[in-house]
């Protein structure tokens, strides 16, 4: 570990069986040999408080405390992390192991950080079991105060649903026809907060038994998992770390990275935040686990870098022989140390302790893009008017486009502080806040430049659809409302004027105001506009009332983040990823080349990542850090 440049480790995940073999009998004695090894090689432990997974006598001796799917199956041992979130069974064991931990470690030299748990909701963040179910309601009591409140709320007057009280009130199991929406958005926010009241009870003991010492939880943002709204989680922890393993056989995966590595920069506020784990090379847990290319560690681990991350850490140090995961990548690979991924392991370790000035510096960007859990949620709901609208779509087209353009971007809550953008984009804000919408409109009015998309603004937090026409919540920034939608078949493509093209959905929109800059040229609404802005005090807000092309969506990006008068960092190359950090007067400009072929980047400095003066080239899946 000291040859590779390792200073920190995450210890103890998933060691509860080893650590508390028999409810109650304790064996510290092998974990603290480890952490007196790395203490004496002057390594620090990201220590785990061990709860993530119970050992199979939890279940023998508690059933109870085992989750259930929505069907009634019950989840047994076998794999891992096979515990209700709601047990005050499970949550008793948990915080004795955690505090045995705290008194047992709280003092040891290695110890840099609490690890609660691990990437807690991970397989059973939405459990119906009747211990479930009992929460649920009591959850549901503490934010509708009576029954009458969420009979309004869940509009249960449809389809014979009103409840007497809140005892006859369910999660979402599986059911006979399309579920309540405001039940099953409720669920969502509960099953939340439920894995997150783990995490808090967790941290109150480490606090209180380790004071000083920094506990935190790995998030896990990415495209693969929804279910935790990882803003209100955000506020919770003392350091924002984050997992996140690629999709192997997406090419352009790293644009995916890119995109979360924002959005988790915006939960830390801006602020640093750190890599928890990611693969030296392929997973295990994909249908086709492809390898990492050469110098794809390097880049992936910079891209998390440039956007943010102060830190780089690995599930996991040497590949394992046995267990599920025997075939998941390591840095220390079963081929042993003649091996590329250990070179190239040795290699970040190099161009990492270069990097050391970098750590603490911020972003200072001028585009943002709003991104809300909640709306992951809720269009992933059923009974929609297409299944081909998805959340992640457009707020992904939005930021490739503009990183395309080598603009840096944010990706933030809605709630969240707008003042420092020129440009903010609103893709597929499908709930929406009123507040918002005048955030929004108040933005524009001070000069910003606003993009709203199709299905915005269509439902309020209890998913009733707004009155007044889709959008009607928007009308005062983009100058129109929706009157009717047309979504496409399958595969069907639309012209619009200006030479583009687009797919999936339409629109008939009643203008109020807003210009329109293209038109549908064929499809269900021909002639009608497809693309439109509103000036608006010295800002604007346009509207994109389809699902562009990306080609076409970044040529209209480029043309309104030429009128918001954005800040590129550089050229602007699609292949040529370019983020800045700075520290007062210090800047760092990262660029990471996913080309095979060199790009010119004219810029004067020192490249960090060679140590020499830039010369104003990065090598083909290059990368350079250059200080200016
Ligand atoms: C998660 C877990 C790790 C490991 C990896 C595999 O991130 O935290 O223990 O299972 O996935 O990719």
């Amino acid at each position: 570990m000291r040859e590779v440049g390792i200073d920190l480790v995450t210890v103890g995940v998933f060691s509860w069986a080893a650590l508390e073999p028999s409810p109650g009998e304790f064996d510290f004695d092998w974990l603290k040999e480890n952490l007196d090894l790395l203490a004496s090689h002057d390594i620090g432990a990201d220590l785990a408080t061990a709860t993530a997974s119970p050992p199979p006598w939890m279940a023998h001796l508690h059933p109870e405390t085992l989750p259930r799917g929505a069907d009634g199956t019950t989840l047994w041992p076998g794999g891992r992390q096979a515990f209700c979130p709601s047990s005050p069974v499970f949550r008793r064991y948990a915080l004795r192991l955690c505090t045995q931990m705290a008194q047992r470690f709280a003092s040891h030299p290695s110890l840099r950080m609490w690890h609660v748990s691990n990437e807690l909701g991970c397989h059973n963040a939405l459990c119906y079991c009747d211990t479930s179910a009992d929460a649920f309601r009591a959850w549901l009591e503490q934010r509708y105060g009576d029954v009458a409140q969420l009979n309004a709320a869940w509009g249960t007057s449809f389809w014979s649903q009103r409840y007497r009280s809140f005892d006859e009130v369910l999660p979402p199991r599986t059911v006979t026809a399309a579920c309540n929406p405001t039940q099953q958005m409720d669920f969502r926010r509960f099953s939340s907060d439920a894995s997150l009241a783990n995490f808090t009870a967790e941290r109150d003991v480490l606090h209180a038994l380790s004071p000083g010492i920094p506990v935190t939880t790995n998030f896990m943002v990415s495209e693969h998992v929804k279910e935790l709204d990882y803003h209100r989680w955000a506020r919770e922890v003392d350091v924002v770390a984050n997992d996140h393993y690629m999709t192997g056989e997406n090419a352009e995966g790293h644009r995916e990275l890119a995109f979360c590595s924002d959005l988790v920069r915006g939960l830390a506020d801006g602020g640093p935040w750190l890599l928890m784990e990611t693969a030296a090379s392929a997973v295990n847990w994909q249908p086709r686990n492809i390898a990492k290319q050469p110098g794809e560690l390097l880049r992936n681990s910079m891209q998390h870098i440039a956007r943010g991350a102060d830190g780089v850490l690995f599930f996991q140090w040497r590949a394992s022989r046995f267990g599920s995961e025997r075939h998941h990548a390591a840095l220390l690979p079963h081929a042993g140390t003649e091996s590329r991924t250990w070179r190239e392991v040795m290699e970040l370790g190099r161009v990492l302790e270069r990097l050391r000035e970098v750590v603490g510096s911020r972003t200072d960007n001028q585009a943002a893009i709003l991104f809300d859990y909640e709306c992951w949620w809720a269009v992933g709901l059923d009974s929609l008017p297409s299944c081909d609208v998805t959340y992640l779509d457009q707020p992904h087209a939005f930021h490739r486009a503009l990183t395309d353009l080598g603009v840096g971007v944010d990706v933030i809550h809605p709630d969240q502080d707008f003042s420092n953008y020129r440009l903010i984009i609103a893709p597929t804000l499908y709930t929406l806040t009123d507040e918002t919408a005048s955030r929004l409109q108040a933005a524009a009015c001070g000069g910003a430049t606003v993009v709203a998309t199709y299905f915005s603004a269509i439902t309020d937090k209890s998913e009733h659809v707004r009155p007044g026409g889709y959008g009607a919540a928007l009308k005062a920034l983009v100058g129109l409302s929706v009157e009717e939608w047309y979504p496409l078949r399958e595969h069907e493509r639309l012209a619009i004027s200006g030479g583009m093209s687009s797919s999936v959905w339409s629109e008939r929109v009643r203008l109020d105001g807003a210009e329109v800059i293209f038109r549908f040229a064929d499809g269900p609404v021909q002639g009608e506009p497809a693309v439109t802005r509103h000036g608006l005090g010295s800002g604007a807000g346009w509207y994109v009332a389809s699902r562009l092309d990306q080609e076409h969506l970044g040529t209209l990006v480029a043309r309104i983040a030429d009128e918001a008068q954005v800040r590129r960092l550089g050229p602007g190359s699609p292949g040529l990823e370019l983020t800045e950090r700075l520290d007062g007067a210090r800047r760092w400009l990262f660029a990471v080349n996913h080309t095979s072929d060199p790009m010119a980047l004219p810029i004067e400095g020192h490249d960090l990542v060679t140590d020499q003066p830039f010369l104003g080239t990065v090598k083909g899946g290059g990368v350079a850090v250059v200080r200016y």
